[in-house]
């Protein structure tokens, strides 16, 4: 991805939010850094049995040496045959062989790719639990890492359990007589399995560089599967009589974005396109809360639309209860790490001056195309132009690091902020900012819990209290969940 080189690392993060497939780097991150004693291919298999799900979705289970194994594919209280993938001095990772007593929670994964595709390891859960796991999970993760407890009232918010994504990375493969090796983003050799010489899409898989073509991917909307079997490849292909880079443009494998607006339109990106095609294709418009948010497939976007109007309910209710108790006021709304500028587009009815601020430029236009509409008013309250005027809040969108901006702006009023970073969480600079700030209510969207627990556990420190928590199911099958925090001081 060459044009992707200079903004390399805020790139990887705009795709890391919202993707269904694990973060193996998020997996057990407390034990990240310590020394690896080894790694075993086809190591010693075991008989355990597993005590509860730990973050990331993996069953926990104790070796006889006191070593926790951390076991792919198993669930509380099973009895299984784990062959150890993977061993440090005082933890392991393994990968159920055989499961020897079945939890009553299991079923059979819905889709042929479990296991294979990298996505989606939670499958071979019902569906109906998940969220009732990930919540004790979430529970626990909170108390090892921030040494709090969630509050009894949290609760996950759930949706379709399949065919909920309406946004994707996927890799494509132009049907021509190339072999079965080719070239990736990263410039190592990546190989389709099971390559044919027709065109077909696959995803980067889970154990190796290989990537796994599929013909279905069932949490993806019926829209993307459709655009997929059908259209895609004939517009990726493109016709070489219409534009003479074709050949050059597929003799590699291409990462291409697609996203479902909701409404029967499906855009796509990848790098490279000309700018032609970029306006053509790329660009979409969501409704969301009474809202048209302008995006395009190469920029962040939420990836369970069905889901969304939850998130955006609960934040509004958190906003307005601020304004209510004179926690924060009215005169100023930040959305930090905002993207087209989502938050601040279905609030900007609330406030007189608004700040977004995000650091991949590419968000900023669709950021001043969305906060230049005024919000829409009931059909029968006074809409006049005065009324409008006095509705219409200064709009400023920032394109730089959000921790940047907050050093150098300081915000001395009781501001509304909300934050909703990539999965890494806030900066430290950003995070002692916030903390120096007047600002006395704080809406932190994650799509970590690990981080956001670490990060609160800051906050606590400096006198923030956790005053709610609500957590909504934006990627099942998977072991991922979207939490929302409202912290006061
Ligand atoms: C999880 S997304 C949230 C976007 C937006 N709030 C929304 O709901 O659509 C995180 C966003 O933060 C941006 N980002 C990542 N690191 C950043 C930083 N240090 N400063 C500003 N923006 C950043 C990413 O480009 C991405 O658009």
């Amino acid at each position: 991805m060459v044009e992707f080189r200079r903004n390399n690392r805020s790139k990887q993060d705009r795709f890391n939010r919202g993707n269904s497939r694990p973060n193996r780097n998020n997996d057990h991150r407390e034990n990240g850094g310590r020394r690896e004693l080894g790694r075993q291919q086809g190591g010693e298999c075991l008989t355990l049995r597993i005590e509860k799900m730990v973050q990331g979705g993996e069953g926990m289970a104790r070796l006889e040496d006191g070593r926790v194994c951390f076991v792919a594919g198993a669930l509380p209280g099973e009895l299984c045959k784990v062959r150890l993938t993977f061993q440090k001095k005082d933890f392991t990772k393994g990968r159920v062989v055989e499961v020897l007593e079945a939890s009553l929670d299991r079923v059979k994964p819905l889709c042929p790719l479990y296991g294979k595709c990298g996505g989606c390891s939670l499958q071979h859960l019902a569906s109906e639990k998940q969220a009732e796991y990930l919540e004790k999970v979430e529970r626990e993760n909170f108390r090892r890492l921030a040494h709090a407890e969630l509050p009894e009232d949290f609760v996950i918010h759930t949706g379709n359990a399949w065919g909920y994504r309406n946004r994707a990375r996927v890799v494509f493969r132009g049907g021509s007589n190339r072999g079965a090796v080719s070239e990736n983003r990263n410039a190592v050799s990546a190989t389709f399995e099971g390559s044919t010489n027709r065109a077909c899409f696959g995803f980067r898989g889970e154990e190796s560089n290989n990537i796994v073509p599929f013909e279905k991917c069932p949490v993806l909307t019926d829209g993307l599967n459709e655009f997929l079997r059908g259209p895609a490849a004939t517009l990726l292909a493109g016709d070489s009589k219409r534009n003479s880079d074709d050949s050059r443009r597929f003799s590699r494998d291409i990462d291409v974005n697609i996203f479902d607006n909701g409404a029967g339109e499906i855009s796509f990106y990848y790098p490279g396109m000309h700018k032609s095609e970029f306006d053509a294709h790329a660009v979409s418009h969501v409704e969301i809360a009474g809202r048209k948010i302008e995006a395009d497939a190469s920029v962040f976007f939420q990836s369970n639309l069905g889901l969304l109007p939850e998130l955006v309910e609960s934040v509004r209710k958190a906003v307005d209860e601020g304004l209510a108790s004179g926690r924060s006021s009215d005169a100023w709304l930040i959305d930090l790490f905002s993207g087209v500028g989502f938050f601040a587009c279905i609030l900007q009815d609330k406030f007189k001056k608004i700040t977004t601020v995000e650091r991949e430029e590419g968000c900023l236009r669709h950021a001043k195309v969305n906060l230049s509409v005024p919000a829409a008013f009931p059909e029968d309250s006074a809409t006049s132009r005065d009324c409008v005027a006095s509705r219409t809040p200064e709009i400023e969108n920032v394109s730089a690091p959000a921790e940047d901006w907050l050093v150098e702006n300081v915000v001395d009023v009781p501001a509304t902020l909300i934050v909703d970073p990539p999965r890494t969480g806030l900066p430290k600079e950003a995070l002692t900012a916030i903390v120096k700030s007047s600002v006395n209510r704080l809406i932190y969207v994650s799509c970590d819990p690990v981080t956001l627990a670490r990060d609160f556990a800051k906050f606590s420190e400096a006198g923030f209290t956790l005053s709610h928590a609500e957590g909504f199911a934006f990627y099942p099958q998977t072991p991922h969940l979207e939490m929302m925090f409202v912290l006061d001081r």
